[in-house]
Parts: C-alpha cells; structure tokens; sequence
C-alpha cells in the first residue's frame, strides 16, 4: 500500500469510529428519514405559521434541505451533534446556495427553541423525554411538533399516520401548547 491508500484508509477509519461514537454517546445513528417518511412529514408542515423550523438532530440534512429548497422564505434551522453527517449537510447547503438554511454542531437540549415555529425529529425515546421536559421549562408559545417514529411521553399526538411501509412507521404531529 503506498502513502495515499494508508492516509485515506485511516481518514475513512477516522470517520466511521466518529460515527459510531456519536451514536453510542446519543443514542441514534445519523439515518436519514425514509422518502415517505420525508414527504409525510414535509405535508404535516404548515407553510403559514411564522417563525423558523427546527430540527432536532439534522443528520446528513436530507429533511432540512428538502424544507429549504420546497420553502425558500421560510428559516430553516438544524441542529445536529455528530461532525461528519453536519459537515456533509454544510457542504450541500453551500453548494446549493440555502440561504435560509443554518446549520449548526449543537446539542438540541443546550439550543434556543424559541423561535421556533415548527420542530421536526426522528430522534429516540429519551431524547423525546428530554424534548419535552425542555419544552415544558423553556416554550412560551404554541408550535407543531412532527415526529418521526417517536412520540412525545405524557403529551397527546393530534393525528398518527401511519405509513405505509414494513413497520408501518407513525408519524407523530403535535401542536404543543404552554401550560
Ligand atoms: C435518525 S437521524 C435523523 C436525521 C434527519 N433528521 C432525518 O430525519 O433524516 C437522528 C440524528 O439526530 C442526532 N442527534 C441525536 N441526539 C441529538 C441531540 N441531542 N442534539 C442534536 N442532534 C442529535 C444524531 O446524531 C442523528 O444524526
């Protein structure tokens, strides 16, 4: 193996121990929500509330940007712990030119949600107990809530829908109100 092979080896190496660190540390791999998933959850989000929407774990940014490109006026915000998927996701905004896309490499749970319209996740069962606890301490107002896979622990869903693939995967949409 000459030179190059061993320095892209260790690179590939490097980033595939990242991943697998980042998601034994959260408690999620960076999947990407399937293309129904995508596009169920993408129809669940109102066009008209204002404000921005976030996601809660952007991954690769496959969900972020399909929000972005679809909704050119709208703020579109994700957060996402694990280096190489948001570095990935960085690339593509910039060579897309989302304008209204920001990306950062950010823990949800230490994040400013409130000027959040909308949130979208495909996150764990834990990581949706931390959202709502967060939600409960810090959201002032109403906003929607879509969830892939996941739902929130004590709050009820307005609509499931179930779609229509092996697992017959649910996707959760709340409208969260203050108490
Ligand atoms: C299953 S992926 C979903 C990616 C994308 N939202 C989608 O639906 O295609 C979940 C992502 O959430 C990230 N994540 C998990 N906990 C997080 C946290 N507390 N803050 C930010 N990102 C988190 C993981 O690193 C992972 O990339």
């Amino acid at each position: 193996m000459d030179f190059i092979a061993i320095t892209l080896f260790f690179i590939i190496l490097l980033i595939a121990l990242s991943i697998v660190w980042s998601t034994l540390k959260t408690g999620i791999s960076p999947m990407m929500s399937s293309t129904q998933a995508r596009q169920t959850m993408l129809a669940e989000i109102s066009t008209d509330e204002k404000g921005t929407l976030i996601d809660l774990g952007s991954g690769w940014g496959t969900l972020v940007i399909a929000v972005a490109k679809k909704y050119p006026n709208k703020q579109v915000v994700g957060y996402e712990v694990s280096w190489f998927p948001w570095l990935v996701s960085i690339i593509f905004k910039y060579s897309m030119g989302l304008n209204n896309l920001r990306l950062y490499r950010k823990d949800f749970k230490n994040a400013d949600l409130s000027g959040a319209a909308t949130l979208v996740c495909y996150l764990f069962p834990g990581a949706m107990v931390a959202l709502e606890d967060k939600l409960k301490h810090d959201m002032a107002k109403s906003i929607t809530i879509v969830s892939n896979t996941f739902a929130l622990h004590s709050y009820k869903p307005v609509k499931v829908i179930k779609l229509k693939d092996f697992y017959k995967t649910p996707i959760y949409v709340y409208h969260w109100q203050p108490n």
